[in-house]
């Protein structure tokens, strides 16, 4: 007999199922060119809770691929804005005008007044905190919950592992719900992070290889050969310049970054560019190199963004598979873990 898939999450997790008003409280978190409608419905439809990527999207085809989402599911779904894109102040206007229920503010610390902004609507606001002291200034500043993200993860990462920013923010913030992401690949490491006091988990890396994401199918073959050792983060090198570190399977691409950044640095020292230019240079950089791998499936040249939980996927399988997995392979665990516990 099937396990009621609804039993794991009455005990765990459910602080995070009531916030998002799920099933299940997996967030399938946003990646720019893929988190687009197909895969975001299907995973809000599958019980999960799909997060729209706003990226550098113009702000008329945010606005439409809001509304294509809202045609392919009527389950709750998130919109991920980046603070520091050059157009957040518009995708804003965006997701206020059309009363978005959950908004994520993503890529450094979010504008106060932002912020404040989204707290005069009904709008529910999460926000990444990449340490104890930042998440209790998030809580107080009222937003409404927290996502942790540790280095395991792909993209653009923070300097900590999730394990240990698991370790020291879970059991101090118990004021909103925290989502764990990063290396989370089963629903065996899933558990876990519930059993710490987690409201949810967020996956990036096992959702982009999905039948439903629209990402090139080189993109998706590329991430099924990998290892976890093939997805690396990249080199900074010299403090001068503000590289923050993106994880991605490594190719010719990290090669043609790192020539970048030599060029940038060079270009700073002669007093040619300012830091926040050459800044601006890197992260138009990661897009068009995104955008390379993912949409047109150059995956030597691209950059193909990618978690160490890369190891983990194996095939293309549909969201509903993926979520499914998850929730069974969570059960297991915790039965097992129960079973250890009640033996005398
Ligand atoms: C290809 C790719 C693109 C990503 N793009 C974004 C993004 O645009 N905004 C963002 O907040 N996070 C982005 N992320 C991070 C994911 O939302 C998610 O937090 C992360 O993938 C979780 O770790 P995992 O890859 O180990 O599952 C991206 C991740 C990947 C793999």
């Amino acid at each position: 007999m099937r396990r009621d898939p609804y039993k794991l999450f009455e005990h765990l997790g459910c602080a995070g199922r009531d916030f998002l008003g799920v099933q299940y409280p997996i967030l399938g978190g946003a990646m720019s060119w893929i988190s687009l409608s197909p895969l975001v419905s299907a995973i809000s439809n599958a019980g999960g809770f799909g997060v729209l990527a706003g990226g550098n999207m113009p702000p008329e085809l945010l606005e439409k691929e809001i509304l294509t989402t809202r045609e392919k599911t009527d389950k709750p779904f998130g919109l991920n804005m980046v603070t520091i894109a050059p157009n957040f102040q518009e995708h804003l206007e965006v997701a206020l005008g059309m009363n978005f229920p959950f908004l994520i503010f993503a890529g450094g610390l979010p504008p106060r007044d932002a912020i404040a902004r989204v707290r005069k609507t009904s709008s529910r606001l999460l926000c990444f905190a990449p340490t104890v002291g930042i998440a209790r200034t998030l809580v107080k500043s009222g937003v409404d919950a927290l996502i942790i993200e540790g280095s395991e993860a792909g993209g653009h990462i923070g300097p900590v592992s999730t394990s240990v920013l698991a370790e020291q923010i879970l059991p101090k913030i118990k004021e909103v719900p925290v989502f764990v992401a990063g290396g989370i690949g089963n629903g065996i490491l899933m558990v876990h992070y519930l059993m710490m006091g987690a409201a949810g988990v967020q996956l990036g890396t096992r959702f982009a290889a999905a039948a439903e994401s629209p990402a090139h199918p080189d993109f998706k073959k590329a991430l099924i050969k990998a290892t976890s050792k093939d997805a690396l983060p990249t080199a900074q090198f010299d403090p001068r310049l503000p590289v923050i570190p993106v994880r991605a399977l490594v190719n010719e691409g990290t090669r043609d970054f790192n020539t970048l950044q030599l060029g940038l640095l060079a270009q700073i020292q002669r007093g040619a560019m300012d830091v926040r230019e050459a800044a601006f240079k890197l992260e138009e950089f990661w897009l068009g190199a995104l955008r390379r791998a993912a949409v047109e499936g150059d995956v030597m040249r691209g950059s193909v963004m990618a978690g160490q939980s890369v190891a983990l996927v194996r095939s293309v399988q549909p969201v509903e598979r993926i979520i499914r997995d998850l929730v069974e392979d969570g059960t297991t665990e915790l039965e097992r873990i129960l079973k250890v516990c009640s033996e005398p």
